[in-house]
């Protein structure tokens, strides 16, 4: 008998962030169209988070589709060293004409993680280069920049990385800032980069993604900024989640007076539809790469560095991104979650609702304490795919963050369960 997709990928197939043991069997999924999923037995799920946060312009979008294709007929991929071609071009062109002034060139890798490790990397050997020893590095608690070991490394210690934990090099964490200890906060990074040895601060601003969705003010982190610019500290905006009109403009770091000078991109970056990661820099970190010195070359890649399909895809993406209507539905969006947010605010099951740009997250008051591996998890996940809608809580933090398309009727769909969830618990 032929055995089942389910069965067959059970035993060779391993998933992310997913138990070998008593984890909840994977769904398969035939197709994708607009923020529509849809499962090998017919059935229609609402994507209610882009998809681990990627997919903005909705599954299957036919202009990227077609733009994969023209690319994959013509060039479908070189090696970037010594080599170069138009998608790359264009696609660094693009990315730096929306990007803060000040930034100069843009370093391709293959995902979110790897366009954070090369942030660090260029951080780092921009001292190097330099020949000033500037070792410190500064991150803020709760944070998540990926799995590589740099990424782990500037990242929340506990679950996630503590088989790891030997191997991470050492991280000067601030606290994470909150209306009530910002002051406090500030203390603690005035007091770190006070010393002569602090080379980086690495943040994702505005919002801490897998840390739970906290939003923090813009106006602190500028702060932060500042004082690290006065102390020649290099600053690195990872921009993987927030990027490409997630908080409401192109980047969160548009909200900021005093601008990062390295930015790590990916998700959005292709509309989802492909891997890919960019990391650009200042014109300031470009200069002590340029070298007569060949072991001042910054010496990294990947087989796939600009794959041009990625790019293709990227430019295609990118030019979807650039249209008013994308904005409109953007601050739409926007809207409505504050709209959602104003209705909830008061229930007795939410300990915190909060809205940052196209995102709103609810804190359930559920099962003891915030935080990933809360109990309420498998519920809430499960709950809602009855309901045929994914959310996927972190711990019981419940998070809409839907793709640009969707309609006004559709995410009142969302809110509406996840009121309806909020009154049954
Ligand atoms: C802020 C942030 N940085 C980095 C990453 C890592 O990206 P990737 O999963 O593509 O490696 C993520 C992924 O969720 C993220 O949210």
């Amino acid at each position: 008998m032929n055995k089942t997709l389910l069965a067959r990928d059970q035993e060779v197939v391993w998933h992310p962030f997913t138990p070998l043991k008593n984890a909840p069997q994977p769904l398969v999924v035939k197709s994708g169209k607009g923020i529509y999923l849809t499962l090998e037995d017919g059935r229609e799920i609402i994507d209610a988070i882009s998809s681990w946060w990627v997919n903005i312009h909705g599954h299957a979008n036919e202009y990227i589709a077609q733009a994969i294709a023209k690319q994959a007929l013509q060039l479908e991929h070189v090696i970037f060293g010594g080599f170069t071609h138009e998608p790359a071009i264009k696609l660094a062109e693009n990315v730096l004409s929306v990007l803060p002034p000040g930034q100069n060139k843009v370093f391709y890798s293959d995902n979110g993680s790897t366009a954070v490790e090369v942030g660090l990397k260029m951080a780092m050997q921009y001292w190097y280069n330099r020949g000033i020893t500037k070792k410190k590095v500064i991150a803020i608690r709760g944070a998540y920049h990926g799995d590589t070991f740099g990424a782990m490394s500037v990242g929340e210690r506990g679950g996630f990385t503590a088989a790891f934990s030997p191997y991470l090099f050492e991280v000067n964490f601030i606290d994470f800032p909150t209306s009530a200890n910002q002051d406090e906060v500030y203390q603690q990074f005035e007091a770190i980069v006070e010393s002569e040895e602090v080379g980086a601060f690495i943040f994702e601003p505005l919002l801490q993604g897998s840390g739970g969705m906290r939003v923090y003010d813009h106006v602190f982190l500028d702060k932060l900024i500042k004082k690290a610019k006065e102390k020649n500290v290099v600053c690195i905006a990872d921009e993987v989640m927030t990027g490409f009109g997630r908080t409401g403009k192109w980047f969160a770091s548009d909200y900021l007076e005093n601008k990062p000078d390295i930015f790590c991109l990916s998700k959005g970056l292709t509309g989802g539809t492909m891997a890919l990661g960019a990391t650009s820099c200042s014109s300031e970190i470009v200069r002590a790469f340029e070298s007569e010195d060949v072991m001042k070359t910054f010496f990294h890649g990947h087989s796939f560095t600009a794959n041009p399909i990625a790019c293709a895809c990227a430019n295609a993406s990118f030019e979807l991104l650039s249209k008013k209507s994308c904005w409109e539905n953007i601050q739409r969006i926007q809207d409505s979650q504050l709209r959602f947010k104003e209705q909830m605010t008061g229930h007795p099951n939410i300990r915190d609702i909060r809205v940052c740009g196209t995102v709103c997250a609810i804190e359930l008051d559920f099962k003891g304490q915030t935080s990933y591996f809360n109990k309420s998890r498998n519920h809430i996940y499960n709950y809602f795919l009855e309901k045929n809608i994914l959310l996927r809580p972190l711990g019981n933090v419940i998070y809409v963050m839907p793709p640009y398309i969707i309609e006004e009727r559709e995410l009142e769909e969302i809110h509406n369960a996840i009121g309806e969830f909020l009154d049954t618990i």
